[in-house]
């Protein structure tokens, strides 16, 4: 114990110095709770404000798809080179270590399959597994203009009211049905629905049209989805204009897991993200390192 004279003595109180009030980074997230912050800033590198999620979640509704039949191997080693790793329990559980630092965005949405009606989701997670399991974010199917729009919607924002008790965001995913117009006018509208109902990230697709009018009339971040897999330099490309008109970062499955050589396009994928490298240096980036291997 520190005698009364010692406790009287080297007392730094700065008085001249006002407590500095930080601004959080990342947009529309200024006034959640801290815990809900901390948790989008393992998502979110602060220091680029972005992120470069990798998607395995596909599983929960068409199985042991292309890249995904054995996570434990083609998976886990690359998954150090993600700032995230969206995906579901079930694999969380059986064969994710526990030790793994990247931030866990759950899949809970769910119930259906690929020889169904792929709207007709519910939420399939009770809070209490997500909060049990540490995640950082809660990941909800959201089909605008699909069979099952307003059950979607109101899965998410469950989700939302849940994860707001309990300082979890609530990441929304806008799934486009095969008979839809991919452009930005019906992106502005899901994701923008998908803001003002509460989610507090939205996953969307990119479009070559107008993507920065998307970004810009959504008021809290987003992630682009990455899609089928398609050439690494044209993955790159789109990528790069996602984050340059204004995306938050990636969330980005097939194009790494299916590439030739994912880490190497998974470290390509960073280059652009973090540090707004161009495609084509990014693609001279993805096959050194995959020539190195
Ligand atoms: C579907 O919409 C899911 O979110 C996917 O399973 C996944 O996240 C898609 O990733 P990608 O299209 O990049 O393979």
């Amino acid at each position: 114990m520190p005698g009364v004279e010692e406790m009287k003595e080297g007392k730094k109180y700065y008085a001249d110095r006002p407590q500095q009030t930080e601004g959080f980074f990342l947009k529309g997230s200024n006034s959640l709770d801290w815990g809900m912050k901390n948790r989008l800033a393992r998502i979110f590198n602060p220091r680029s404000g972005r992120t470069v999620m990798l998607a395995i979640d596909h599983g929960y509704f068409q199985g042991p798809t292309t890249g995904l039949e054995r996570i434990d191997i083609n998976i886990l080693p690359i998954v150090p080179y993600a700032d995230t790793l969206m995906l579901t329990r079930g694999i969380l559980r059986s064969i994710v270590p526990p030790a793994t630092q990247q931030a866990i965005v759950l899949r809970v949405s769910g119930g259906t399959s690929i020889l169904k009606e792929l709207s007709n989701e519910e939420i399939a997670v009770d809070i209490e597994d997500a909060i049990r399991l540490n995640v950082c974010a809660m990941a909800v199917q959201v089909f605008i203009g699909g069979e099952y729009e307003k059950q979607s919607i109101i899965n998410m924002t469950r989700m939302v009211d849940m994860g707001n008790r309990y300082g979890i965001p609530t990441l929304a995913v806008t799934a486009v049905g095969k008979d839809m117009a991919r452009d930005a006018r019906y992106f502005r509208l899901a994701v923008r629905i998908c803001a003002e109902l509460g989610a507090q990230y939205i996953k969307t697709y990119y479009i070559e049209d107008g993507f920065e009018t998307v970004t810009a009339s959504c008021p809290v971040p987003i992630v682009m989805a990455g899609g089928k897999k398609i050439p690494e330099l044209d993955a790159l490309t789109m990528a790069y204009r996602a984050v340059q008109q204004g995306a938050s970062g990636v969330d980005m499955g097939r194009n790494i897991f299916q590439s030739e050589a994912p880490v190497a396009m998974l470290q390509a994928v960073r280059a652009v993200v973090h540090d707004n490298e161009t495609p084509e240096k990014a693609l001279e980036l993805y096959k050194t390192l995959k020539n190195k291997k």
